[in-house]
């Protein structure tokens, strides 16, 4: 099937890989030709495993093209996928001007039947805006050709998103006709193999439902993060009862990890756009503003940990941070609870020394050169002459390091440890002042 893909950002690009992956004719499309220019060089913008592989092997296939030829774009593909951003506003709601654009950009071109699909998170609605601009502009145009809109959101993990595409929990397709429905179920047909994951609903439904799902796992994290605190001041350990509650399959083991808050590019922005859904419709959510409120609290908690450990005085002292991105096996650090840490820590006039696997360049690239940031190549590097050590992001790599190198390296054995990694009864064992995140007094 031909398909086409606009935004070939982070959603664009899997999305675009796995389709020709099974065989289809896909284009991609984006307006940043320095982009496209790298893509055809075979030059992955961002870091996924295995997304080079496949995008290179289909390249040479000649099932994927990149390309800013939006003319191309729309006469190749049955299937116009949405794919670009939908960056917040300062109010917190989705901007949708680039979806709008894409949208527009289709009717302008588009000379025979077409399905708009949207896969970019966007609020309950905007599948009737899309809607909305392409009639507009074929109206303009003076011709009535038919298109449908469809719902089909996407729910990508990074650092496991080819994985999450091949082989789906489930593929929520909003339509609001059979037609459609029919024509998503032939295109996703090699991903719902041995037992059908489509749950196909009304657009509207499917549209919330991609929203629904992020608040609820941010509701989940921020739930735990605040009986961590509370943990911390009963002297109770969270992990034995994070142990203790994911027993009961009711609420299960999955995503009920406290740390030092949740970040990326999705749960932040979901939740404060449904939170801005919600009092647009009139229903102040206060679930959801909580659960933003104390992901923002709990991403302070370092920095409240270590400055109170240095009896608030940082001026001079250089902390050691190893794990940069907001998460594992990512080099995105998009509301990342490092850049909070940093921030703090520069404020109160420290220095960091940080090492991250794969998103040092991400940490350059979003602070520049600067005294108070040296980015080491290696975590035993950023050690060196530190005064305390902070672990934000849980990498395997940090998981069993070299205890005793630690404590020759840091002028004091402090470990502010922001993803309970460490056993803390054996890091007192060891002699360190360990500090976990709601583990009794640690
Ligand atoms: C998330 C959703 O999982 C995905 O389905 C959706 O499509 C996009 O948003 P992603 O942002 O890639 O994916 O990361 P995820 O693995 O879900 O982690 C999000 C954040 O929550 C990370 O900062 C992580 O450290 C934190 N987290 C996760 C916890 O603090 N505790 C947990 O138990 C789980």
């Amino acid at each position: 099937m031909k398909v086409t893909i606009f935004g070939s950002g982070y959603v664009g690009l899997v999305t675009g890989a796995c389709l020709a992956e099974v065989g289809n004719d896909v284009v991609c499309i984006d307006i940043d030709a320095g982009k496209i220019e790298r893509l055809e060089r075979g030059e992955v913008p961002i870091y996924e495993p295995g997304l080079d592989t496949i995008i290179k092997r289909n390249m040479v296939a000649g099932r994927l093209q990149f390309t800013t030829d939006i003319d191309l774009g729309v006469s190749h593909g049955l299937f116009q996928f949405i794919a670009v951003g939908t960056p917040p506003d300062e109010d917190g709601s989705a901007d949708l001007q680039y979806v709008l654009a894409v949208a527009r950009s289709i009717g302008e071109r588009m000379q025979e039947y077409r399905v708009v699909v949207n896969k970019s998170t966007v609020p309950v609605g905007t599948a009737d805006k899309v809607r909305g601009a392409v009639s507009e502009v074929l109206a303009r145009r003076g011709v009535a050709i038919e298109f449908d809109v469809v719902s089909n959101p996407e729910f990508l993990k990074e650092g496991a998103a080819i994985e999450d595409f091949m082989k789906p929990d489930r593929i929520v397709v909003g339509t609001d006709n059979p037609r459609t429905t029919e024509l998503l179920r032939a295109l996703y047909a090699p991903f719902n193999r041995s037992h059908d994951r489509m749950v196909c609903m009304d657009i509207r439904s499917a549209e919330l439902t991609k929203y629904a799902a992020n608040a609820m796992l941010a509701t989940k994290i921020s739930f735990m993060n605040e009986l961590a605190n509370l943990a911390e001041r009963l002297g109770a350990d969270i992990e034995k009862v994070r142990v203790g509650i994911g027993s009961d399959p009711r609420i299960g083991y999955h995503f009920i990890y406290p740390g030092c808050g949740y970040g990326g590019s999705c749960f932040p922005k979901d939740v404060k756009a449904l939170e801005r859904t919600a009092r647009d419709a009139g229903y102040p959510a206060q679930l959801l503003q909580a659960v933003e409120a104390v992901n923002d609290r709990q991403k302070e908690k370092l920095f409240e940990k270590i400055s109170a450990y240095f009896g608030g005085d940082l001026a001079g002292k250089t902390i050691a941070v190893w794990g940069l991105a907001f998460k594992p096996n990512t080099d995105d650090m998009r509301e990342a609870p490092s850049r909070t840490l940093m921030e703090a820590l520069w404020r109160a006039g420290a220095k960091v020394r940080a090492f991250d696997p794969v998103a040092q360049e991400e940490a350059h690239r979003i602070y520049g050169d600067r005294a108070d940031l040296i980015l080491c190549d290696s975590p035993e590097s950023a050690l060196r002459g530190a005064d305390a050590l902070a672990v934000v992001t849980e990498w395997n790599v940090f998981r069993s390091p070299d205890f005793d190198e630690i404590k020759q390296s840091l002028t004091r054995p402090a470990v502010f440890d922001g993803r309970n990694i460490y056993d803390p009864a054996q890091m007192k064992a060891k002699g360190f002042d360990y500090f976990a995140i709601g583990r009794g007094s640690v």
